[in-house]
C-alpha cells in the first residue's frame, strides 16, 4: 500500500476538544471556531454531541451551536448521538452525519455510556437505521482500540469484534480511536488491521489522542497502510471526561504540517488554521497544544 496523495481531516475540536473544558464556553465562541475552521478549508467538522447534559454539561448547548452555524456548501457537519433520544434531538438540527460511539473495552463502555458493548450496539441499531432513512451518514467510533484506562492493553480481536458489530448494524465508516494516547505504531497498525477485516481502507479514520506524544508517529504508521481519514483537533484541544489524564487529540495544525511537508494534499490553509487554533486558545487563555502552531506563531513575530 502506498502513502495516499490526499488526506481528509475531520476536525473534532468543537466536540472532542471542548467537551472536557470545565468552564462553560459560550455557544457563540463554538460557532466562531466552526466558522474559522470551515474558512480554513476543513470539509468535515464534528460540531457537538447530543448526550446527557448531566454527564457532559459543556455540550448542553448542542442545538444552539448547530443553529448558529452558517453552513458552507461542501462541508459535512457531524454530531455524536449515543441513543435514540440523542438522535431525535439531533435530527432537528439537520446534521449531515451522526456518530455512534462504542468501545473495544467493556469497562470503558460502562463508564462512558453506561452500558455494555452488546447493549450499546442494540442502542445504536435503531439510530443507524433512522439516520439512513433520513439520508444522514452514519459514522462510528471505536474507543480504547489499543488501550483502556481501566483494562489496560486491548487485543486487536476486541477491535475486530466491535468493527464487525458496527458493520452489521449499518455503520458506514469507523474511527479507530486511541482514546488515552497510549498506542505506538505497531500496536495501532494491528488495531487498523483488525478493523480492515470489516471495513475497507476508505471507510476508516485514525483518531489519536496525544497523551504520550505518539499521535504523529501513529498517523504516519497509518498513512503507510493507506489510511487517509484522520480525526484531529484544532490547537490539540481536549480529552475525554471518562478517560482521566488523557489529553487532547493530536493537533490539526501538527498533522497538516506533517502532511503538507510530505506533499500530501489536504485542501487546508495552514495559516488560517493556525488563526482558528489561536482564536480558541486565546479564549481559553492558553497556548495552542501544537508544536507546529507555536513555532509558526513565533516565526510570524519575525
Ligand atoms: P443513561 O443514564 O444510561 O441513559 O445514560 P438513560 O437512557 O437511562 O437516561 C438517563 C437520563 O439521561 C434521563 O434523564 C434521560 O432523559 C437522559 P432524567 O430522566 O434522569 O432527567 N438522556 C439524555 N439526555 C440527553 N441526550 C441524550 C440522552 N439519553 C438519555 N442522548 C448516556 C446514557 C449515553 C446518555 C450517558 O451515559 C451520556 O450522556 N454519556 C456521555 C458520553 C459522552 O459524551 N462521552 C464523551 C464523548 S465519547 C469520546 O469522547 C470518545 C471519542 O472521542 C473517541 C475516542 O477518543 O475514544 C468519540
Ligand atoms: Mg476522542
Amino acid at each position: 500500500m502506498s502513502i495516499p496523495s490526499k488526506v481528509k481531516i475531520i476536525d473534532v475540536g468543537p466536540r472532542d476538544g471542548l467537551q472536557n473544558e470545565k468552564e462553560p464556553v459560550p455557544a457563540a465562541v463554538k460557532v466562531e471556531l466552526v466558522h474559522r475552521l470551515q474558512d480554513a478549508g476543513l470539509k468535515e467538522i464534528e460540531v457537538t454531541s447530543f448526550v446527557s447534559p448531566k454527564w457532559v454539561p459543556q455540550m448542553a448547548d448542542n442545538a444552539e451551536v448547530m443553529a448558529g452555524i452558517q453552513r458552507k456548501p461542501g462541508v459535512r457537519y457531524s454530531v455524536l448521538t449515543p441513543n435514540m433520544k440523542g438522535f431525535e434531538a439531533a435530527v432537528l438540527s439537520k446534521p449531515d452525519e451522526i456518530v455512534v460511539f462504542g468501545a473495544a473495552s467493556e469497562a470503558f463502555s460502562q463508564k462512558n455510556i453506561n452500558c455494555s458493548i452488546e447493549e450499546s450496539i442494540e442502542r445504536f441499531r435503531p439510530v443507524a437505521a433512522a439516520a439512513k432513512a433520513a439520508g444522514i451518514a452514519v459514522r462510528g467510533a471505536i474507543s480504547c482500540a489499543v488501550g483502556c484506562p481501566y483494562e489496560g492493553e486491548i487485543a486487536p480481536e476486541r477491535v475486530a469484534l466491535v468493527a464487525r458489530l458496527m458493520k452489521d448494524i449499518g455503520v458506514e465508516h469507523v474511527g479507530v480511536a486511541d482514546t488515552i494516547g497510549v498506542g505506538t505504531p505497531l500496536k495501532v497498525q494491528r488495531a487498523m488491521d483488525a478493523t480492515l477485516q470489516y471495513y475497507n481502507v476508505d471507510e476508516i479514520s485514525g483518531h489519536f489522542h496525544d497523551t504520550y506524544g505518539m499521535a504523529l508517529a501513529n498517523t504516519l504508521a497509518c498513512l503507510e497502510m493507506g489510511i487517509w481519514h484522520y480525526d484531529t483537533s484544532s490547537a490539540g484541544l481536549g480529552g475525554c471526561p471518562y478517560a482521566k489524564g488523557a489529553t487532547g487529540n493530536v493537533a490539526t495544525e501538527d498533522v497538516v504540517y506533517l502532511l503538507h511537508g510530505m506533499g500530501i494534499e489536504t485542501g487546508i490553509d495552514l495559516d488560517k488554521l493556525i488563526d482558528a487554533g489561536k482564536f480558541i486558545s486565546d479564549f481559553l487563555q492558553r497556548k495552542p497544544h501544537s508544536r507546529a502552531a507555536n513555532a509558526l506563531l513565533t516565526k510570524r513575530l519575525g
